[in-house]
């Protein structure tokens, strides 16, 4: 598995092709900037970000320019991509970084010829804020801005995205993350978010291919380039010694993933809604779209060496239903970014665990808020919510600040990662097992096929607030619903 840095450039033959349209899947189109540059280590990227600039001095305050357009970007083909979109000019958009308690000001503006609305995916803000509203009244057209605005109730890591249209939004590039620190985080050596995605390429002309054939409306749409930052074969130097915060999100419209680091131990300390109680060490680390994992990584490797973060296969279907899955990445592993250690060593800051602020539910409150019904026809080719597709499933109704049980059952033989917008949850149990491992908020999880999930929430943020599959064929497509959370 470990593989040794080649100090001289070389092509090894590996690299796919692209005229004759060599398929990714075989040669995994990842690998290419391992092979293709001609200076050693001139590609490799320090480990860190570069935030978006704060335009107010105060030190509460966040104020940002933020502007979507069309926007041709290279995601590792050496291509770019005419049908592309990006947030400033950059895929994934630049960092959104605040801390709690903080205000935040974005001013967007709309460059593209599309309508839109932001969403700010896991944050608590208020309905007018969320992206929802504007989605079903009143979008940001094209040359209009909007500012949005809204306080940081929560830390951790989120991310932002474009909520129209985004089976084709986000897969042109509309997607970006969001650093939100709390009060006693010690800053790791480095801090890295990881936006993890795939895109499904046209093997002649190695351009964003047509999107919504009936199939991948079901299936969901699966990439064959794996992407890390927006872009395949990246490389990030490591030092011996220091502490890596990989603050990792699936954009991806379908794919699950399921990350290997090679000759490392990766740390969870944190999910969707924030820093766990208790961190817990994984080898390998299942992620549905839309869901977020903090991973601690300690760098004990030599100089010269370098690894892999490999990605295996996942099957949304079960292995021994109906539906026959392919997947244009093939069955095997494919590399997603690399890991490279240059000379030296440091005595790193080491991590020390924040404060979670989580309480230690454990199982679920006798009060049903509701039980959702996930179901697919596949002949009629619809997926639907309570036996009905966006906008008519009906409203659910709760009342504000009172503990509530939801479950989450899917009848069908596929996977769907729920989402649910403006409050945040605790996963109780899967198919009646309790989770055991560190509880932490999510507002995004798997409801694995033909299998009961159940949730819990304190239901303190007001409002109507959206829910759907965040496989963004089916979102599109209608297995999305609307809840009223009451004030009283
Ligand atoms: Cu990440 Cu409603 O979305
Ligand atoms: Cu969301
Ligand atoms: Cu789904």
């Amino acid at each position: 598995m470990l593989t040794l840095l080649p100090l001289l450039a070389c092509t090894d033959g590996d690299e796919p092709d692209r005229t004759t349209g060599d398929s990714a899947a075989d040669s995994g189109i990842a690998d290419t900037a391992d092979t293709a540059d001609t200076g050693a280590l001139a590609d490799l990227e320090p480990c860190g970000f570069t935030p978006m600039t704060d335009l107010d001095a105060a030190p509460d305050v966040v104020e940002v320019n933020l502007t979507a357009s069309n926007f041709a970007w290279d995601p590792g083909t050496g291509i770019p991509l005419t049908g592309g979109m990006a947030f400033n000019e950059a895929v994934p958009g630049p960092v959104l970084e605040a801390k709690l308690g903080d205000r935040v000001r974005v001013h967007f503006v709309n460059d593209t010829d599309i309508d839109m609305s932001i969403h700010w995916h896991g944050l608590r803000v208020t309905p007018e804020m969320d992206g929802i509203q504007q989605m079903m009244g009143d979008p940001v057209s094209p040359g209009e801005t909007f500012e949005y605005e809204y306080t940081i109730v929560d830390g951790g890591f989120y991310w932002f995205h474009t909520h129209m249209n985004t089976a084709t939004t986000i897969e042109a590039g509309l997607y970006a993350p969001i650093v939100l620190h709390v009060p006693d985080e010690v800053a790791p050596d480095c801090d890295l978010p990881v936006v993890l995605d795939d895109v499904l390429l046209d093997e002649d002309t190695w351009q964003i291919a047509p999107p919504d054939t009936a199939m991948m409306k079901l299936m969901g749409r699966l990439g064959n380039v794996l992407m890390a930052n927006g872009r395949s074969g990246r490389r990030v130097a490591w030092t011996k010694g220091q502490t890596t915060l990989l603050r990792l999100v699936n954009s991806s419209n379908a794919r699950y993933w399921d990350l290997v680091l090679e000759g490392h131990t990766m740390t969870v300390v944190g999910t969707d809604g924030g820093f766990l109680a208790e961190p817990y060490a994984v080898d390998h680390l299942v992620m549905a779209p839309g869901e977020r994992y903090m991973v601690v990584v300690e760098a004990r490797g030599e100089a010269g060496e370098s690894y892999r973060l490999m990605n295996r296969r996942v099957q949304l279907h079960e292995e021994d239903g109906d539906m026959i899955e392919v997947d244009p990445m093939g069955n095997g592993e494919n590399p997603v970014m690399s890991f490279v250690y240059g000379v030296g060593e440091v005595v790193g800051a080491g991590w020390r665990q924040p404060a979670p602020d989580v309480p230690a539910w454990g199982a679920a409150v006798e009060n049903l808020g509701h039980h959702w019904v996930l179901e697919e026809d596949m002949m009629g080719g619809t997926v639907t919510i309570d036996g009905a597709a966006w906008p008519d499933v009906p409203m659910v109704d709760v009342p504000m600040d009172v503990d509530a049980t939801f479950e989450v059952e899917n009848k069908s033989e596929m996977h769907h990662p729920f989402h649910i917008h403006g409050n945040r949850f605790q996963v109780v149990d899967v198919g009646g097992e309790a989770v055991a491992e560190g509880q932490g908020w999510k507002d995004t999880f798997d409801i694995p096929p033909r299998t009961t999930v159940r949730i819990v929430s304190a239901l303190d943020n007001p409002g109507e607030w959206m829910y759907h599959c965040h496989i963004l064929e089916h979102a599109d497509g209608g297995m999305a619903g609307m809840m009223t959370v009451m004030e009283e």
